[in-house]
């Protein structure tokens, strides 16, 4: 090829490389951001970004816009790999017009995600754009609109992954709603359907962007936000680290690490988690860290709902979903915003084939006006109806309450629970002994001349009858009774023999989860 040609490119692509010219990227470094770019280098392996469609430009003619052209029209597009795995992403560029999104925008992102669907790979979103470019009019709209339908299209197919890292306002914030899971970063990114000057016109009330759709708005108020980090590296690493536990599509299983099986020996730290006192809260998450390998626990959501814990780790190198319910916080018990948390994550983990561990210590629903109202049944149906519809590997471990219809809900043996382990500590019953005593012995307790020497003697009794695993495990709803040392164990050994698991639901067009 002639010299001068060579040159043109490469000179092409050095205009390209700058996006929006050196002053808008020392204005994005000065509000603590980085560049699209730097973005996509710090997130990937080093040298595997391959980039696709940097010569587009936006087609608009008014407004100036004709006169205002830059390469690649405000967003990175192409292709790179994560730890060996490949991934396909974008990087909005707020060095260009905001980052906002044109006709031309939104077709560099519905290309990637096309080739990631045929493909079988991640998407991986990295949003920083003032919304629909606004010169641009319906055509941006429908842009958003193209990009809706391929997330909602791709949505089980393969993992999406969306990374807030600056605004995003507007019906813009619905392809990140869409996707799986969404990363956000302390002070510099916001999620509003309508930002504060408009909240103040239609409801008079005063609100900051941060207030209304900060990081930690949405990470502990709306659980819109699954991960929020102090900085843009932090936040990149966290992506890396989530995508170690998936599998690149539907099809395939999250790859397996290296685990020596001869290792595992019994361990008597188990047997310290639970107190003697059966009302005594304590913290799930140090049986969660003695269980998985490493201590590596990566939880989802840990700041909403967190009378529930959901995320990922390993056990015996196989990577798990895991769901449990949280003595420490509301003693445990169901209400809407755990059991929509759970339901979403119980769905995500069975559209991508990773298996469930379930740990069990629940007193039941939340009681009261305010969950009912609110549609406790609705939304406590989501948790059940994800957990019925599971077809992966689950396995549940009792290790304290285990009552009413949440011993029903948190994966057990009836729904399909595929191992049902329980301490000799579990409790499994209607309700607690002494909400049934009162019920069940009501009127002789209260004809009695000493009704708390009945009742306590009727308590010990009811006790003693049903608050343990044995009624339970006569039946077979539970597998077997551990000893806590062997805890890890049994688990890993489950999970390896349910590594050939196949069920099926029946043939359908879907399911209709109660929304
Ligand atoms: C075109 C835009 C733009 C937009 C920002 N810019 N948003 N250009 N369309 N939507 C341009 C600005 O004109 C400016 O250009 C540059 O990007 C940087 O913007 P600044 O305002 O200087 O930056 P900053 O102060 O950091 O404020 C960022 C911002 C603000 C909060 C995003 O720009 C803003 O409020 N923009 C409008 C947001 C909005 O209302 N978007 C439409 C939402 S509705 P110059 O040349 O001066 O550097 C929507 C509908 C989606 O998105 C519907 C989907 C169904």
């Amino acid at each position: 090829m002639e010299k001068t040609k060579q040159e043109k490119l490469s000179r092409i692509k050095e205009e390209a490389i700058l996006g929006g010219g050196i002053e808008k990227i020392k204005a994005q470094h000065e509000k603590g951001k980085l560049t699209a770019r730097e973005r996509i280098e710090l997130m990937v392996d080093d040298g595997s970004f391959e980039e696709i469609d940097l010569f587009v430009k936006h087609r608009s003619r008014d407004f100036g816009l004709e006169n205002e052209q830059y390469l690649g029209d405000g967003v990175v597009t192409g292709f790179a790999k994560i730890d060996g795995k490949s991934v396909a992403l974008f990087s909005q560029d707020f060095t260009v017009f905001g980052g906002s999104l044109s006709e031309t925008h939104s077709e560099k992102i519905v290309k990637v995600m096309n080739m990631a669907m045929k493909l079988g790979i991640p998407i991986i979103g990295l949003n920083d754009s003032g919304g629909a470019r606004i010169q641009e009019g319906v055509l941006s709209l429908g842009g958003y609109a193209d990009i809706f339908l391929l997330n909602t299209l791709a949505s089980g197919v393969v993992p999406q992954i969306s990374v807030i890292l600056g605004p995003c306002a507007g019906g813009a914030v619905y392809s990140p709603a869409i996707t799986d899971f969404i990363f956000m970063v302390r002070n510099t990114s916001y999620m509003f359907v309508t930002g504060p000057n408009v909240v103040k016109t239609v409801t008079h009330e005063e609100v900051n962007f941060e207030n209304l759709g900060g990081a930690d708005t949405h990470a502990i108020k709306s659980g819109v936000a699954h991960f929020v980090h102090e900085n843009e590296i932090e936040t990149l690493n966290g992506v890396r680290r989530l995508l170690s536990y998936l599998p690149s599509n539907y099809l395939e299983r999250a790859a397996d690490k290296d685990f020596d099986l001869a290792s595992l020996k019994s361990d008597s730290r188990f047997e310290n988690i639970i107190p003697d006192n059966p009302t005594k809260p304590y913290d799930m998450k140090e049986l969660i860290n003695l269980l998985v390998d490493d201590q590596d626990f990566m939880e989802v959501h840990s700041e909403y709902a967190e009378n529930i814990i959901v995320g990922f780790g390993r056990l015996g190198g196989i990577s798990v979903g895991i769901v449990a319910n949280q003595p420490e916080v509301l003693a445990g018990v169901l209400d809407i915003n755990s059991s929509v948390k759970g339901a979403r994550f119980v769905r995500f983990c069975d559209a991508f084939n990773i298996p469930l561990l379930v740990l069990v210590d629940v007193p039941g629903f939340l009681p009261g006006t305010e969950q009912e109202w609110n549609g406790i049944i609705r939304h406590g149906a989501k948790l059940l109806f994800a957990f019925c519809e599971a077809t992966v590997p689950k396995v549940t471990l009792i290790v304290r309450k285990a009552y009413g219809g949440a011993y029903d809900v948190m994966n057990s043996k009836h729904i399909r629970g595929d191992f049902n382990f329980a301490w000799p500590s579990a409790e499994i019953a209607v309700m607690g002994p002494k909400g049934a005593v009162e019920i069940i012995f009501k009127k002789e307790i209260s004809k009695s001349e000493n009704p708390d020497e009945l009742l306590n003697k009727k308590l010990s009794e009811y006790t003693e009858k049903f608050a343990n695993p044995y009624i339970a495990a006569e039946r077979g709803f539970i597998d077997d009774v551990i000893n806590p040392k062997e805890t890890k164990i049994k688990l890993v050994n489950a999970f390896n023999l349910l590594k050939s698991k196949v069920d099926k639901n029946p043939k359908k067009k879907h399911s209709n989860i109660p929304l």
